[in-house]
């Protein structure tokens, strides 16, 4: 069985695709624990409904809060094998990203190394997309490392955007491509089929 840490910062779409594609009694890919920064973060209502655990977690001591090296702990004893950034928002910090390094991975809703970076999150990205008029977006997957949005590409989808009216247009567009390839990108790490060499990310057939 595939473990894996679900970290989330609002409605949890990405979360929902996961728990579609891989249901928790085939023991295939199991979602083990959901994070969140926040205490009552909307994501968390599909976790219960899955019967998943929740954590909340915070950079300074505050109560219903875990400090990361608490929550290092859990994921320890937890065995989790991989932790996906599903639309969580906040930096990761270094001593979580040391202890699971390669192991954490995220999902960004544009073409990185474009509209990439601090700031750039959500219905941002698709704003400035679309402010530039950008006639081709899509969705990124790549390796979490210590600055924001510049681990190596994982995989990546486009999509065409020439004909949007509005930076939701383009969110909608996107939102559909992350739910399909973030499955796929998890299904490829629980089969063992992600691999780096030539410096670059290749997944196995
Ligand atoms: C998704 O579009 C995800 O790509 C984005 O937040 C949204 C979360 O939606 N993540 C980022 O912008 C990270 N930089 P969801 O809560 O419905 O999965």
């Amino acid at each position: 069985m595939y473990k894996i840490a679900v970290f989330v910062s609002g409605r949890g779409s990405n979360l929902k695709s996961i728990l579609d594609s891989f249901p928790q009694d085939e023991n295939e890919v199991k979602v083990v624990c959901v994070v969140s920064d926040k205490i009552d973060c909307p994501a968390f209502e599909t976790a219960h409904q899955n019967n998943i655990k929740t954590y909340s977690i915070s950079n300074v001591n505050k109560e219903y809060y875990l400090v990361y090296s608490e929550l290092i702990s859990i994921l320890d004893n937890l065995k989790v094998d991989l932790i996906v950034l599903a639309g969580y928002l906040k930096k990761i910090p270094d001593e979580l990203i040391e202890q699971y390094e390669k192991r954490i991975i995220n999902i960004h809703p544009a073409l990185l190394p474009s509209f990439g970076g601090k700031g750039m999150y959500g219905s941002n990205v698709h704003k400035a997309v679309f402010e530039k008029s950008v006639q081709v977006s899509g969705a990124t997957i790549h390796f979490v490392d210590k600055i924001y949005d510049n681990g190596k590409i994982i995989a990546q989808q486009s999509v065409n955007i020439g004909n949007v009216n509005t930076p939701k247009d383009i969110a909608e567009r996107v939102l559909k491509i992350e739910h399909q390839l973030l499955p796929f990108v998890i299904k490829k790490f629980s089969m063992n089929k992600v691999v780096e060499r030539n410096n670059r990310v290749y997944l196995l057939n």
